[in-house]
């Protein structure tokens, strides 16, 4: 294992660099990759990229909520992140009288802030390689073995590096496939604060016709504070904690951008698959992603009818709409892409080339026999599987009944342990009060009809629960007709325990499990899960060991046939920096797309009045006065709006600060353009683009139009000389 590392270490050194595709690990950035940062532009050491001696750009960024990226950007805890990835927040602060979405929201002293409960942002204190504690003992297992004695090993090195009673946890990543790990420690805060929030119609200008595409124009940021207990220390919400003192915030360059200025990008990748097989792409192609998409187009539709007419109703659902809708077109845009630059064949390709170097070699040279039929073993019952999770769990009671497969085996135990169906039931009372929260009665009936009837149709007639649709058939009537199930869901929601208080309260004071098999909505749920869970997970597993344990060797085999390849690791929500440049892109023939967008275009795109082109008054007022401030583009006379870069990111990215050569704050990414969706399976060098708000329009946003000139003071700025 040592040996797999120092090779990879040494041939990158004497690779061919490029920058632009890459998520590189800041502590193995290697010298060939840190020289070419240089070439590039950089004007910072190794040291002030990554280091866990002293204060070094790594301790600016942090994890925001579990699954997007922030940065300190002031010595009093300021993070600014994008607004998408503060939308729970900002929601969850809202009512009717306080639309905080819908009319932004900014504190204009520290007791005006609004704390966010259940919010955590994580600090990474360190990584260290721990490839030496696993991967030994993993040498010559079956797949089925190595899986599970991966998964203990792993705990056990997270639990040796994480201490509970100062917040810090570690997690270890398995990178390229499972050939090497890491250990990534974090420290976490759950005392985070909502500072301030641009109007939704800014902050989501442009709506889902604008999401992953450029030119876009949307202020996609918001504005938190981090505090620790009196002593520094991570602690509780309380009223009396302090804002925390970061050991290293951005400075934020008010200078602007051009064409061919270095841009580097800190931040949480999520993940990514750039050595899928040919296999995956088809089956991606063919068969889950059109799925996903059909089914998250009726859920769309279903919500947003609804959403339109009652701003209550746009409130409740806004984030789960959001989140659902920002997949669809990603799913949908990948296809296409994979579709149009011919990836399928491209990975076959590469297959070919693998096969012939592999004949000979015992340990590689039968991975493309076995891996077809992996492949063919789950096939049959891969859509079964997406129609699941995105069609009938799509409907937010189902989903929630689903989750009461747990609270009827615990009772249904021999002799049923008190305790856990009383902990079960407690689980589940706070999860109906979460669900009812956050969901809309009258969409969901229509999602539930919808996608049961979906199933029906789409799903090989030997998978289906046996017995659901016969009954459906007897009690309400043709198989075929929507009509049928629109009666049946009626039936269920107005039936069901789950949706009556009163029910669900005598339910609870007596738990009985007939009680849960009686009821139509559990019926439901509870039978396709159980079916699947026991007839096609199992499946499903098996296919993921296999498909996990072909993917470490050829990824192992690919990097000793390519010695001089300059490799990173797939994304894995580890903390990365990928580094390019500020850079124009021809999306097809004869159309060139420039750097920059600008106020201009937020006037041409206005439509008053529209769900995703409207504006505030008070934005046009100032446009109309040309009230730019220290923040106008002097070149162009107008205020830069976003801005693109060739970099490297993907989901998980989102709120990542854009660094300039010299460690200051110029933007924040937070999309990726649409001739490039394929980004996650194939990385496109020529179409590849970061799409990120400039932080001039930023800045602008919160002195001019949030006139919460506090925020502004607080930061570092660097301007013109
Ligand atoms: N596509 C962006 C991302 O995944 C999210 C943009 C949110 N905006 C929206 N209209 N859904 O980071």
């Amino acid at each position: 294992m040592k040996q797999f590392l120092i090779t990879v270490v040494l041939f990158v050194s004497l690779g061919r660099t490029y920058a632009d595709e890459g998520m590189w690990l800041p502590l193995l950035l290697g010298k060939q990759v840190y020289a070419d940062m240089v070439k590039r532009g950089l004007k910072l050491s190794s040291e002030q990229l990554y280091s866990i001696n002293k204060a070094s750009l790594k301790d600016a960024i942090v994890i925001f909520g579990g699954g997007c990226t922030g940065e300190m950007v002031s010595n009093e805890g300021l993070l600014f992140t994008n607004h998408h990835c503060g939308y729970g927040a900002i929601t969850a602060a809202s009512d009717l009288q306080h639309n905080y979405l819908r009319d932004g929201f900014w504190a204009y002293d520290k007791k005006q802030e609004i704390p966010a409960a259940g919010l955590s942002v994580q600090f990474l204190l360190k990584i260290e390689d721990v490839t030496e504690e696993i991967a030994p003992a993993l040498e010559g297992l079956s797949a089925d073995d190595r899986s599970g004695k991966q998964s203990d090993l792993i705990a056990q090195v997270n639990e040796k590096y994480s201490d509970p009673l100062k917040n810090v946890q570690a997690r270890v990543s398995a990178l390229f496939k499972g050939n090497q790990f890491l250990v990534f420690v974090y420290q976490q805060y759950n005392d985070v604060r909502l500072v301030g929030a641009p109007p939704e119609s800014v902050g989501k200008f442009g709506g889902d016709t604008d999401n992953w595409e450029w030119p876009r124009h949307t202020g996609d940021f918001s504005v938190f504070r981090v505090y620790a207990g009196p002593n520094g220390e991570p602690a509780a919400y309380a009223a009396d904690n302090i804002p925390l003192r970061p050991k290293h915030f951005l400075p934020i360059s008010i200078k602007g951008v051009k064409d061919g200025d270095y841009a580097m990008i800190y931040g949480y990748p999520g993940s990514t698959n750039r050595y899928e097989t040919s296999y995956g792409i088809k089956l991606a192609t063919d068969i889950t992603n059109p799925s996903l998409v059909n089914l998250r187009d009726i859920r769309l539709k279903a919500m947003f009818e609804e959403m339109k007419k009652d701003p209550a109703v746009k409130l409740r659902l806004a984030p789960m709409y959001a989140g659902v809708a920002n997949y669809w077109k990603f799913y949908d845009g990948e296809t296409k892409q994979l579709l149009k630059y011919h990836i399928y064949e491209k990975k076959q390709e590469e297959e070919a080339r693998f096969i012939q170097w592999a004949e000979g070699k015992p340990e590689f040279e039968n991975i493309f026999t076995a891996w077809p039929k992996v492949y063919d073993a789950w096939k049959p019952y891969a859509k079964h599987r997406v129609y699941i999770n995105e069609g009938i769990l799509g409907a937010s009671l189902a989903k929630f009944a689903a989750t009461l497969i747990k609270v009827e085996s615990d009772m249904l135990k021999q002799g049923a342990d008190a305790a856990i169906v009383k902990q079960g039931l407690e689980a589940a009372d706070a999860a109906r009060k979460k669900f009812k929260d956050g969901a809309d009665i009258i969409s969901d009936q229509r999602i539930m009809a919808a996608t049961c009837h979906m199933f029906y149709t789409d799903i090989d007639k030997a998978q289906h629960p046996v017995g659901f649709y016969e009954k459906i058939k007897t009690a309400y009537g043709d198989l075929n007709d929507a009509g049928t199930y629109k009666n049946w869901a009626l039936a269920v929601f107005s039936n069901t325990i789950l949706l009556n208080d009163a029910k669900w309260e005598a339910f609870m004071n007596k738990p009985d499990a007939v009680a849960l098999q009686n009821d139509p909505a559990y019926i439901y749920a509870g039978g396709f899960v159980k079916n699947y869970n026991t007839k096609y997970e199992p499946l499903f597993q098996r296919f993921n060991i296999r498909n996990n344990d072909l993917g470490r060797l050829y990824l192992k085999g690919v990097i000793q046939m390519d010695p001089k390849k300059k490799m990173y690791p797939d994304a894995t929500f580890t903390m990365r920096v990928s580094y390019g440049t500020v850079k124009s892109y021809s999306p097809r023939d004869a159309v060139k797309y420039d750097i920059v967008c600008t106020m201009k275009g937020v006037m041409e795109k206005y439509i008053p009045g529209d769900y995703e082109f409207d504006l505030p008054p008070k934005l046009i007022e100032l446009v109309k006065k040309k009230d730019f401030g220290q923040y106008i583009d002097k070149r162009l006379n107008d205020l830069v709006v976003c801005f693109i870069t060739n970099n490297d990111i993907t989901g998980g990215n989102s709120g990542s600060p854009v660094i300039d050569a010299n460690g200051n704050l110029i933007g924040l990414a937070f999309d990726g353009n649409y001739e490039a969706l394929s980004h996650k399976l194939a990385f496109d060098k020529d179409m590849n683009r970061s799409i990120c708000v400039d932080i001039r329009y930023v800045l602008w946003c919160i002195e001019k139009l949030g006139g919460a000139g506090n925020i502004i003071k607080e930061l570092k700025l660097v301007k013109q000389p």
